[in-house]
């Protein structure tokens, strides 16, 4: 069995129009550059740059994805987005569950759930974000956490064609901070066997589990090559190019 590797820009709510556009446009060229590479490029801008984006990338592998969407397909949800309005805008992916999401907007696993399913039935492929926190992880309870979020967020129907785990703990977001790769291969094999026992091996053994988390052009080979980590998850270092590009020139 071999997994491709899957590396993800999250800009978060950073980056207007024009410099957007140009970090685009500077990781597809990359890229370009290289050729045929191992791996699958995602970049997910804030919602106001989708479609100028999509448009840049029109003639590259490169997708764009979404950070979030709304459980409904349509109706009175003043401010929210819905899945099939992000494949209309031309998104391939969308991100659910970031701990931004469950901590800032007190997002459930229910909702995760649903809004999992709502993109699924939109033709996304989701991304859905578990992970513990600092206390929970000081407690030990790590297992027992993400265990909680699989079964609590991730639906049933999920294979490796619509549905991408991310694995952030969330005291290593944006901190600088990373646990070690023995924890890293830990987490990611106690999720495959997870996803093992709830759906099934084949699932398991192809679905693409990613980490994130102060992911950097210092650390990710060494946590790019652990052997159940598919790809990352990058915030911080997803916003210059350079930056970006080496994290995937980790795992060319
Ligand atoms: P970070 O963010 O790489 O800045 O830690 C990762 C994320 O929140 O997805």
């Amino acid at each position: 069995m071999s997994r491709r590797k899957l590396i993800v820009g999250n800009w978060k709510m950073n980056v207007m129009n024009f410099d957007g556009i140009a970090l685009a446009r500077g990781i597809a060229d990359k890229l370009k550059a290289t050729g045929e590479v191992p791996l699958d490029l995602l970049v997910c801008p804030p919602y106001t740059l989708i479609s100028s984006v999509v448009n840049e990338l029109s003639s590259s592998p490169l997708s764009v994805g979404a950070q979030n969407c709304h459980t409904e397909e349509i109706g009175p949800h003043t401010g929210d987005i819905s899945a099939s309005m992000l494949k209309d805008a031309g998104c391939s992916h969308v991100i659910v569950g970031h701990s931004d999401r469950r901590s800032k907007h007190g997002e459930t696993d229910a909702q995760i759930l649903s809004k999992a399913k709502k993109a699924n039935s939109s033709g996304l492929t989701t991304i859905i974000c578990i992970g513990e926190t600092e206390s929970e992880h000081s407690l030990g309870n790590t297992l027992k956490v993400v265990k909680a979020q699989i079964y609590g967020s991730i639906p049933d129907s999920a294979n490796e064609k619509n549905t991408v785990i991310a694995y952030e703990p969330v005291w290593a977001i944006g901190t600088g901070r990373t646990p070690t790769s023995e924890e890293v291969q830990k987490v990611h094999s106690f999720i495959r066997s997870e996803i093992a026992s709830m759906i099934g091996k084949n699932t398991a053994n192809n679905i693409r589990l990613l980490y994130g988390g102060s992911m950097n052009a210092k650390n990710s080979k060494e946590l790019l090559s652990l052997r159940d980590v598919d790809g990352g998850l990058v915030g911080g270092a997803s916003l210059k190019v350079h930056d970006f590009w080496s994290i995937c020139e980790s795992c060319i």
